[in-house]
């Protein structure tokens, strides 16, 4: 943090930024206290310090649902603390219900939350997010603005049951509506698998994008230790939330704020607790943001040392067996950074105003089955790797976990389709020219493309296929996956096909090599018959030709370059490109 930024708390040199509003002492503090006493404050909660609390509760955000009962006891610590808790809205994304994707609002959310931050003279803020972006929004956000701020993630569903069986979204989403469709199961045991999969408040109960989201922010330093795996009804959340509103007070007290936590090495924790736990891909393009938002270029290789440095640990779904029901139960994130003390940067500071090891003195692992021993490891390697070859100059990955084994090395040929709406015309058709072997690509799904990379990347086995007993193939896409898919999905593929990446030549019938431990991904056509293909490519039609989603097309990034906007990095990294 440079000096001019950095403003001190109530240590005597300046004043909070809440107590300057309230004591100007003209006509603007006049219109301040007279407007705020209206709502039934009084003079001495105006010289408190000033906690906004983000509560991104939406009707049309399931996964948020229970947030005004969340936010009520984050004020109640707040109180507690001695601070004056002022609650507001920002936009809230949840991913099922925002179309095309909430990967177009991400950038929106974080800008949205940043200005509500620096345009209202709140001198610390409760951020509470769940659903997979809200909480990449919300932690870009944190940086940029960088005001003494705490992430409070919403909790996991509990697991879903139904005939003795533990069930979590989204995973078994896909597995019921497969079967349901190669004919192995009813519509009644389809609707009774509906209403079974999510039973409470809460996020995604496996270790897709929301709950590796939860996790990145404990790691990072930016949520309290145990917050991310404690279930969205259990009383131990309210617990957590009260004692989020009296830390942030805290915090303001001793002006710690996010870029004094969230630093290159805090990042690397965080890698690191992701590849233990096989995290979501989408982890990668918002923690690339999140560094970018310190002016630091994070590069894909970062992750594949950290990667193949950090054995999978966590025997947690879709990698694993368990849910985070029962991640909550065998000691949730701390008990998983236990186990990974001995490879973690330990005096990284936290919102505890402790650092990490400190935090982490008196932790225990109490289910070894859960949490696995480093030298007992579920995998060796973390659960991403990142490939890179002729088609994937800039990098693309792969959930390495998630893959089935006779794939992991793999030569086929290519059944391309041009857009997501040409994969949905005709990936079912019983004609296509497909065969267990084929290596499935998508193209025109990336960031510019589809634009905002949808989850598409888990590309649908060809009904034909599926009748026939196929349940993986090897695909390839500049799309992303949702972070509970499973399979052999080649995704992110950057440069993206849109903007002219090799990913864009591909033609029905070129070779196509995977090879996962040599991380490489190879395209087998020779370069003069590519450099035709490239003459005649056109780029297609943009989505959008006005408003919010043509500033998203022109402006964002990369996959590998986190798909921030450009103009939202700070101008030191900006100038290195
Ligand atoms: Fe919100 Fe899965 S839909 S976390
Ligand atoms: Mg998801």
């Amino acid at each position: 943090m440079t000096e001019q930024d950095k403003k001190s708390g109530t240590n005597g040199e300046e004043q909070l930024r809440g107590e300057k509003f309230f004591n100007d002492p003209g006509f603007w503090g006049f219109i301040h206290r007279s407007f705020t006493k209206s709502m039934g404050y009084t003079d001495g909660d105006l010289r408190k310090p000033v906690i906004g609390i983000a509560n991104t509760f939406s009707e049309l955000n399931k996964c948020h649902s229970h947030f005004r009962e969340l936010t009520e006891y984050v004020k109640r610590g707040v109180w507690q603390a001695g601070g004056l808790p002022m609650e507001f809205p920002t936009i809230s994304i949840g991913e099922p219900y925002v179309k095309p994707t909430t990967m177009l609002l991400r950038n929106l959310m974080a800008m949205d939350t940043e200005e509500m931050i620096k345009g209202h003279q709140i001198d610390g803020v409760v951020l509470i997010g769940g659903c997979d972006k809200t909480v990449p929004a919300q932690l870009m956000a944190a940086i940029s603005a960088n005001v003494p701020a705490i992430v409070l993630t919403g909790g996991p569903m509990l697991n879903g049951r139904l005939n003795g069986q533990s069930l979590g979204a989204c995973t078994d989403c896909y597995q019921f509506t497969l079967e349901h469709k190669a004919g192995n199961i009813s519509d009644q045991q389809l609707s009774d698998a509906e209403n079974a999969v999510c039973r409470s408040d809460g996020h995604c109960q496996v270790m897709g994008t929301a709950s590796t989201m939860a996790a990145i922010a404990e790691a990072l330093g930016m949520a309290l230790p145990g917050c991310a795996a404690i279930p969205a009804p259990d009383s131990r959340r309210r617990h957590m939330s009260e004692a989020t509103g009296i830390q942030i007070v805290e915090l303001v007290r001793r002006n710690i704020r996010p870029r004094d936590i969230i630093t290159p090495e805090s990042i690397d924790n965080a890698i690191r607790v992701t590849m233990a736990c096989a995290g979501s891909t989408n982890a990668i393009i918002h923690l690339v943001a999140i560094a970018g938002r310190l002016g630091y270029k994070l590069p894909l290789e970062r992750f594949d040392e950290i990667s193949a440095a950090t054995p999978f640990i966590l025997n947690v779904r879709p990698s694993g067996k368990y849910q985070m029901e029962e991640f909550f139960e065998a000691g949730g994130v701390p008990a998983l950074m236990k186990e990974l003390e001995p490879r973690l940067n330990g005096d990284c500071l936290t919102v505890t105003g402790q650092t990490v090891a400190e935090n982490l003195r008196d932790v225990t692992i109490p289910n070894r089955d859960v949490v696995a021993p480093l030298d007992q490891p579920l995998g060796a390697q973390g659960g991403i790797a990142v490939l890179r070859g002729n088609l994937a100059p800039n990098g693309a990955l792969i959930k390495q976990t998630a893959v089935s084994e006779h794939l992991k090395k793999h030569r086929g040929r290519a059944v391309v389709f041009n857009s997501p709406q040409d994969l949905i015309d005709r990936v079912d058709d019983p004609n296509l020219d497909v065969e267990e072997s084929s290596v499935l690509v998508l193209k025109n799904a990336g960031p510019k493309g589809a634009p905002a990379m949808p989850e598409i990347g888990q590309i649908p086995i060809p009904k034909k296929l599926l009748l026939q007993g196929v349940r993986d193939m090897v695909r390839i896409s500049d799309a992303r996956i949702s972070g509970t898919s499973y399979g052999a999905l080649i995704v992110h593929t950057a440069p993206e096909a849109a903007v002219g990446g090799p990913l864009a030549l591909v033609e029905d019938g070129d070779e196509i090599e995977l090879d996962i431990e040599a991380r490489k991904l190879e395209l087998y056509v020779d370069d003069e018959t590519l450099r035709r293909r490239k003459e005649k490519w056109q780029a297609p039609a943009p989505a959008y030709d006005r408003g919010y989603g043509l500033l998203f097309i022109e402006r964002v990034l990369q996959a590998d370059e986190g798909c921030d906007f450009d103009f939202l990095q700070p101008p030191e990294i900006r100038n290195k490109k």
